[in-house]
């Protein structure tokens, strides 16, 4: 009797062990955030520095800044979600930025195959004027994504973050900046959940 108490008991424990050692095996070990942005006078570029800033207070989580000309086919592919950052040209993206999604496909060659399938994807803006673009130009960023089948996600405000950077405005507050850093840190959290649901 107490034998096949003793039995049980080891094989429970073993078990434990066994099942605790496979999920440890499965948990993803990292987690890439790609940050691409465009910027001529920086301000793009110190929001895109919050994000990052954000991204990696996730724990595990690696950061890759580059300007959107930088990136290459491997901080693509590679990554598990890509935060794309524009000025305000026109109320929309900038033209910069408009050729580095064109180039997932001219450079990358991202279709037929879906290559960016459910990677994670945000937006961040910077825009002279309070109400001249910023909103278009994260949604047609997004919608770039979109039609990538990626995973959109928000952070900072509605769209993504975003900041008014002339007249009353100028360059990048506080409030923008914390903006920037609470959708790195969403983008990440999300990114994190996708790819341990992958891996269960
Ligand atoms: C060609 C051009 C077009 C612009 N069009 C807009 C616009 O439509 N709406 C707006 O709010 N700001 C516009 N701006 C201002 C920029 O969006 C703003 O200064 C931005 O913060 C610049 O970002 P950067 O410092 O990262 O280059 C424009 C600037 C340029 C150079």
């Amino acid at each position: 009797m107490r034998q096949a108490f003793l039995m049980g008991f080891l094989l429970a424990g073993l078990l434990a062990g066994w099942t605790g050692a496979a999920s440890a095996a499965e948990a993803p070990a990292s987690v890439t955030v790609l940050v691409a942005y465009h910027s001529a006078t920086g301000h793009t570029e110190k929001m895109a520095q919050g994000v990052v800033e954000g991204a990696a207070r996730i724990p595990g989580t690696k950061v890759v800044l580059k300007r959107v000309g930088d990136v290459a086919a491997g901080d693509l592919f590679s990554a598990d979600a890509v935060v794309v950052g524009s000025p305000v040209y026109w109320s929309n993206m900038s033209g910069d930025v408009k050729k580095f999604f064109d180039d997932w496909q001219f450079k990358f060659g991202v279709f037929p195959e879906f290559k960016m399938r459910n990677k994670v994807g945000a937006a961040f803006a910077t825009g002279g004027q309070v109400s001249s673009g910023k909103e278009v130009t994260m949604l047609t960023i997004l919608a770039a994504m979109l039609g990538n089948q990626m995973i959109v996600v928000s952070g900072g405000g509605a769209f993504g973050a975003s900041a008014t950077t002339e007249g009353d405005s100028p360059g990048i507050d506080d409030k923008e900046l914390a903006s920037a850093k609470e959708l790195g840190a969403r983008v990440a959290e999300v990114a994190w959940m996708v790819k341990r649901g992958r891996q269960q």
